[in-house]
């Protein structure tokens, strides 16, 4: 998607302000309107009308707006290149705004909408058709083209009201977008609630349930080395329905051979482990996921030497930025989410992935934490996950202890405490499990799921079972 509005071409203006014949706007070069007048681009592109169009890309605003993708408006449109952007403008600050505050840069009140649609379908072409002979013939009547062509185009339960000549908020339901359920994750966007799993909405399976479960680190540290087959019945023998791949060189051949796998037994690819910017690999892995129709997250890492003045600080945010953001936008393209992973260093630092969100400022840009890489965090991490929360799509457990180490869970004696915390902070994202241990990738799978069993009842104040006896660990 172009972000960036190239205007490639200049339009062509008829005296009645009106475009030169049946155009297909291009994505690349449909200027998106800006400001208040009612006319779309003037870049609707005259030189473009002897290309056969591109397709609208509109998944970075489909991301919010999923239920916009069947409509009427929409699908007359997308082929021939008009998409979202065309008629409301590329409403960057709009589609960042988690707390849905701020309007779309064009919206149109019922008196302009007929305009609009003139600019580019002019009445000449369209008055002779006997569907439309009576209606122009009395176009003072309160009634828009909209009434027939785009019934599905309104929002029926309306959360914000702007006025959509001033702009101005008049009204909205104090509501910061969708977790009604808890406080402590309102500021959290509807696309976190979509791409976070099923803990987010408010038919939850319940945040540690095995449905809310993803396998992740049983690729490459899987001492049994099991091909894409016997990984995905690995996972339905277990009762796990979510992976997290990760992966070496030597996978990628295998790449449309996991998925197959995957899908044959009913588990999800929840995420896949990206390369630190839109690479050969990335590109691959973006194919391989469009191909298959899947959308997921995908894990960033990052590391750097924290820096030691401000003008250093702010250097490296913006490094961050500069390098994820190609990647985060390809992702957004196909309904992909990116989420930044800690991994030690500069980048492990949750405050420093949340200033490198708030750069990007995109909707579809996330964190992923790993206790497992958590280890200095643990004084503080109650305030952390506070900070995070807004952000955070998926947590990835460990056993944990002082000192470090890569446990299955209920082995560190920090476990419940650090559980409790987690399900007492609202936080209804995906819960990863993880082997990273280099055992055999079953054994340590359950293991973690024995030691889940175990703490649970914990948690809810009931006394201690025998403790597990694991199989991947002393
Ligand atoms: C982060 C989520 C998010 C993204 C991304 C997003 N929107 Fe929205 N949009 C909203 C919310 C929330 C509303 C208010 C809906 C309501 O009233 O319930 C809204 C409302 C609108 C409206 C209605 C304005 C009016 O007339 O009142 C338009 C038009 C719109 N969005 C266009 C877009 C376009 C175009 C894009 C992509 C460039 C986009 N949105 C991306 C969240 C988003
Ligand atoms: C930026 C230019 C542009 C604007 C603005 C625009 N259209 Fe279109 N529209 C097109 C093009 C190009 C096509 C495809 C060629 C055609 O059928 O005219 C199309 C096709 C259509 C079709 C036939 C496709 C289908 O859905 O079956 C309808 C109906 C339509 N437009 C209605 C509208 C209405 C109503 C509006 C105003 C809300 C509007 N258009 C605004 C460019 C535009
Ligand atoms: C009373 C209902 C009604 C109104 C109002 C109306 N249309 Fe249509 N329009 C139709 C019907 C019915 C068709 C044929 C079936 C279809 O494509 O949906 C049609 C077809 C179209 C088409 C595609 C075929 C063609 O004739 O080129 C376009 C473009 C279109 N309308 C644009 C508009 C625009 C622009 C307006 C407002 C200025 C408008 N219509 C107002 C009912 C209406
Ligand atoms: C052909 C131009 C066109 C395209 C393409 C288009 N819209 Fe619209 N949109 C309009 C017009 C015109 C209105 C005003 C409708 C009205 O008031 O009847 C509107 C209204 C809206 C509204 C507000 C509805 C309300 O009830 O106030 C939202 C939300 C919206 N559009 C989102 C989107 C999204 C998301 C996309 C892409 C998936 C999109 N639109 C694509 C022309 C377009």
């Amino acid at each position: 998607m172009t972000r960036t509005a190239t205007c490639l071409a200049v339009g062509l203006l008829l005296a009645a302000g009106w475009f030169v014949g049946r155009l297909g706007v291009p994505a690349a070069s449909g200027a998106p309107p800006k400001g208040e007048s009612a006319t779309p681009a003037k870049s609707a592109t005259a030189a473009a009308r002897q290309e056969s169009p591109e397709p609208a890309d509109n998944s970075y605003c489909l991301v919010c707006h999923a239920n916009y993708e069947k409509e009427k408006l929409t699908k007359g449109h997308q082929p021939v290149g008009v998409g979202c952007e065309t008629c409301h403008g590329e409403s960057a600050k709009h589609s960042g705004d988690e707390d849905g505050l701020t309007p779309p840069d064009k919206m149109f009140a019922k008196e302009q909408v007929n305009g609009f649609c003139d600019s580019c379908h002019p009445k000449s072409k369209l008055v002779h058709k006997d569907y439309h002979k009576e209606w122009f013939k009395d176009r003072e009547r309160d009634e828009t083209c909209n009434d027939c062509h785009a019934e599905g185009h309104r929002i029926k339960v309306r959360t914000r009201v702007w006025d959509k000549k001033t702009r101005k908020l008049l009204s909205d339901d104090g509501v910061r977008m969708m977790y009604k359920d808890s406080p402590a994750t309102q500021g959290v966007g509807q696309k976190a609630a979509r791409m976070a799993g099923p803990a987010a909405t408010s038919k939850a399976p319940g945040l540690f349930a095995r449905e809310n479960l993803v396998a992740w680190c049983i690729v490459p540290f899987d001492a049994k080395k099991r091909g894409p087959e016997e990984r995905a019945a690995m996972l339905e023998r277990l009762g796990i329905k979510r992976l997290a791949y990760d992966w070496r060189d030597e996978h990628v051949p295998t790449f449309d051979a996991e998925l197959d796998a995957l899908k044959r037994h009913g588990i999800e690819l929840t995420a896949f482990w990206a390369p630190w910017s839109l690479d050969k690999n990335a590109r691959i892995i973006l194919d391989v996921l469009n191909r298959h129709h899947i959308r997921t997250q995908l894990w960033v890492m990052g590391s750097d030497v924290p820096p030691t003045t401000a003008a250093g600080q702010q250097k490296l945010i913006e490094a961050n930025a500069d390098r994820i953001r190609p990647l985060a936008l390809e992702a957004a393209k196909i309904g992909c989410t990116v989420e930044l992973y800690n991994h030690d260093g500069w980048f492990g630092e949750p405050e420093n992935q949340i200033a490198i969100i708030k750069r990007l400022n995109l909707p579809n840009v996330g964190i992923v934490y790993n206790q497992h890489h958590g280890h200095q965090h643990l004084d503080r991490f109650p305030q952390l996950l506070t900070k995070m929360l807004p952000y955070l799509h998926a947590l990835n457990l460990n056993g944990m202890r002082r000192g470090g180490g890569v446990l299955p869970l209920g082995a560190g004696d920090l476990d419940l405490q650090l559980l409790r915390t987690i399900r007492d902070s609202g936080y209804r994202g995906l819960i990863g499990i993880l082997n990273h241990a280099d055992a055999d990738a079953e054994a340590r799978l359950s293991d973690n799921l024995k030691g889940l069993d175990w703490l649970l009842p914990q948690l809810d104040g009931h006394a201690a079972g025998p403790k597990p006896v694991y199989r991947s660990w002393p």
